[in-house]
């Protein structure tokens, strides 16, 4: 390589970090699926202890590349990151190719929302690269494109996600409601499976329409967002664990019902869900469960020891965290 080659190559580069978020209120459904567009607001957190760093460089090589832990992701299977690129490309108005290499410290496609953190981290980095001065909600709403969570691992601490309603997507991005430290809880993020969940949260949504409690579910999913929003700014445990567990239940109903039903417990899943369902009436704990068998486990300070203690009884691996920030850029 030519030191101009060089020089340019450094040129058009930038790294970020992004957290996973898990969402307290789901966003599950789709009012437009080329641009991730979701039917009704969704809240989250972001998980500081599960993260993705990805280095994007522009180049004039002759097509995009994704490498994910050291695995060149084949051009098939880019469609998502290609969104984004394309939508970069047209900003500039330039033909150049972007190489992003990623890398998480967490199983991909376990529920545990690498393509949040990825997404996220990718947008972030690929947007800096490419020198473009913009605020954060229109890189939430570039992020938004790689996969819909994505949008909400941009802003930090405890986000929001509004639906919108422009066509072209330009209002559809996360704002954060709470920063991190607003409410201490912790959270554990317990691992049923490292295997990749075997239909994606894209199909699951779409077989969830098929549901005959699909109406009523996107009735009720709608409200969620506001109650959910309003038990996290008032620090209100009882009135969160109840809207959170009874939204990731409404949103497992449609997909168990659906033709053909999709089903994304694990046998271990159901075992920790009754067991929190059990203990929750004594302490502070409530838990959620994204499209995968993995369950997050949420509890406060206080609680938190005798939750672990349980957690280690049952055999089971976690990673303990708190609620982490948002997308930020690093030196490579
Ligand atoms: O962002 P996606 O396309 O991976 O969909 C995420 C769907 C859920 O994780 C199940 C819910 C959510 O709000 O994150």
């Amino acid at each position: 390589m030519t030191d101009e080659q060089n020089f340019s190559r450094k040129k058009y580069r930038a790294s970020a970090r992004a957290h996973a978020n898990v969402a307290a209120a789901k966003y599950w459904g789709k009012r437009n699926d080329s641009l991730n567009l979701p039917i009704f607001d969704s809240i989250a957190f972001n998980i500081d202890a599960l993260s993705t760093e990805t280095t994007a460089t522009w180049t004039d090589d002759e097509r995009d590349a994704l490498i994910i832990n050291d695995w060149h992701v084949p051009p098939q299977s880019m469609t998502r990151i290609s969104r984004l690129l394309d939508k970069i490309r047209e900003m500039k108005g330039w033909k150049k190719h972007c190489t992003l290499v990623s890398r998480n410290n967490f199983p991909l496609s376990t529920g545990l929302a690498s393509s949040a953190s990825g997404g996220a981290a990718a947008t972030m980095a690929a947007v800096h690269a490419a020198q473009l001065d913009l605020p954060q909600s229109q890189i939430s709403a570039l992020a938004r494109l790689c996969s819909g969570s994505a949008a909400r691992s941009i802003p930090q601490g405890w986000t929001r996600w509004r639906a919108g309603s422009a066509e072209d997507g330009s209002d559809s991005f996360a704002v954060s409601i709470a920063p991190p430290n607003h409410w201490n809880l912790q959270l554990f993020v317990i691992q049923v499976s490292d295997a990749p969940k075997n239909i994606s949260s894209t199909e699951g949504m779409k077989r969830s329409e098929s549901s005959p409690f699909w109406n009523a579910y996107i009735a009720e999913a709608a409200r969620a967002a506001d109650v959910i929003q309003n038990a996290i700014l008032q620090k209100d445990f009882r009135a969160f664990s109840e809207a959170v567990m009874q939204n990731t239940m409404m949103m497992h109903a449609v997909a168990l019902t659906a033709k053909p039903p999709v089903c994304y417990f694990a046998p271990k899943t159901i075992e920790i869900l009754q067991k929190i369902m059990r203990i929750c009436r004594a302490m502070p704990v409530c838990c959620t469960i994204d499209a995968g068998a993995n369950v997050v486990v949420i509890t406060d300070n206080i609680a938190a020891p005798f939750v672990k203690n349980d957690i280690i009884a049952m055999g089971l691996t976690y990673i303990q965290s708190c609620v982490g920030g948002g997308t930020e850029l690093i030196t490579a």
